[in-house]
């Protein structure tokens, strides 16, 4: 008999579904073995609290193409794993008592960094664990992609084409905020997708005369409007070198709901333009997961189960350079993956005459 556990943590995004799907089916296929499989609902908080659902095989069949997570998500235990529960429960403990009253051979965690983190304590405790590196935000340190990114690059550029016609027709300037938290993956891919004019991102603090600059400069050639692409996470080159000296700052560092709306106020202020905010939110994490998603989640899910089998666990499936690979949750938990400045791709916009508003 084998037994599994799966649950889905952190903020959801497209093509959870599928990542399990891909455990389940490919766990079921390759063994000759009987198959328990439980589902812990609300992610972590179903394993703290022995909240699952027993499923089976048709639970699994037909969810390839939904967003969201059968299961439920949640945030529990991101902070502070050592500190009880409101209502008492020592959390890792808790964890670990669920899981061996289920007699689980290993428990599948699909989620970002703050899930891999709390995975890599489970390992410490003897748990066995694998992690599938989940997030729209593509900042899972150990892995070139993440499910849940293309897809959410997708919405984001949909929304800026959407805003370019109402933008062109009334010669306005648009700052569209785009989700990634405290990394600009989707806003770059995005922005570059959809054509920005500038795109603001937190590994390249702006400086605002250089947004306006941008601004002017292409108004001077003939574009009657602008399109600033900024990330939730973008920070000015004044508050970026604050952070850096004060360390409270940085402790207290964190996206700004209104970040859009603070860089849209100075545009107007400063240009005289009509300036509007557009800010797609949590359509960015919703709907079908797209094709690239797919087959990604799919390939994850199919490489966690064939290490199961295999009887390895205490690592994170990634892809590297085009290969699936295992990183040890050891060697990536707590650690976030960041733009780099200086990637072909920021490079090729910059000499597509795209802004960073640094320079
Ligand atoms: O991590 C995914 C993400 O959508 C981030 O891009 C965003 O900052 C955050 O989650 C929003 O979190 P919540 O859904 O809790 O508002």
């Amino acid at each position: 008999m084998l037994r599994i556990g799966l649950l889905t943590s952190g903020g959801d995004c497209q093509a959870l579904n599928a990542t399990m799907r891909a455990i389940v089916k490919t766990v079921y296929n390759n063994t000759k073995e009987d198959v328990e499989v439980y589902g812990f609902k609300d992610g972590y908080q179903g394993l703290i609290y022995g909240r699952y659902r027993k499923m089976d095989w048709g639970d699994f069949s037909g969810i390839l193409t939904m967003g969201g997570t059968i299961l439920g998500t949640s945030r529990t235990p991101f902070k502070r794993i050592d500190t009880p529960e409101a209502d008492g429960v020592e959390k890792v403990p808790a964890m670990r008592k669920n899981y061996k009253a289920l007699k689980l051979d290993c428990l599948f965690v699909l989620g970002g960094n703050g899930s891999t983190k709390t995975a890599n304590r489970l390992r410490e405790e003897g748990l066995n664990v694998i992690c599938l590196p989940k997030t729209i935000d593509n900042d899972t340190f150990g892995t070139d992609i993440t499910f849940g990114f293309t897809s959410a690059i997708d919405v984001a550029t949909r929304c800026i084409d959407d805003i370019h016609t109402t933008a062109s027709s009334h010669g306005r300037v648009f700052v569209i905020e785009i989700m990634g938290h405290k990394v600009g993956w989707i806003p770059l891919y995005a922005g570059v997708a959809g054509g920005a004019d500038v795109i603001l991102i937190p590994e390249i603090p702006y400086k605002m005369d250089n947004v306006v600059k941008a601004i002017e400069r292409r108004e001077k050639n003939g574009g009657r409007f602008s399109i600033i692409v900024c990330a939730e996470g973008a920070i000015s080159q004044e508050e970026a070198a604050m952070r850096k000296k004060d360390y409270k700052a940085k402790i207290a560092q964190r996206v700004k709901p209104s970040v859009a709306y603070d860089i849209a106020e100075e545009v107007a202020g400063r240009t005289g333009k009509e300036v509007r905010v557009a800010v797609p939110g949590h359509t960015q994490r919703g709907g079908q997961p797209d094709a690239q998603d797919r087959i990604f989640a799919t390939q994850c899910g199919v490489e966690a189960a064939r290490g199961f089998l295999e009887g390895k666990f205490g690592y994170m499936i990634a892809k590297v350079g085009g290969k699936m690979c295992r990183v040890p949750l050891e060697d990536i938990a707590g650690k976030l993956k960041y733009v780099d400045p200086k990637s072909d791709l920021v490079r090729e916009a910059r000499m597509l005459g795209i802004s960073f508003g640094d320079e």
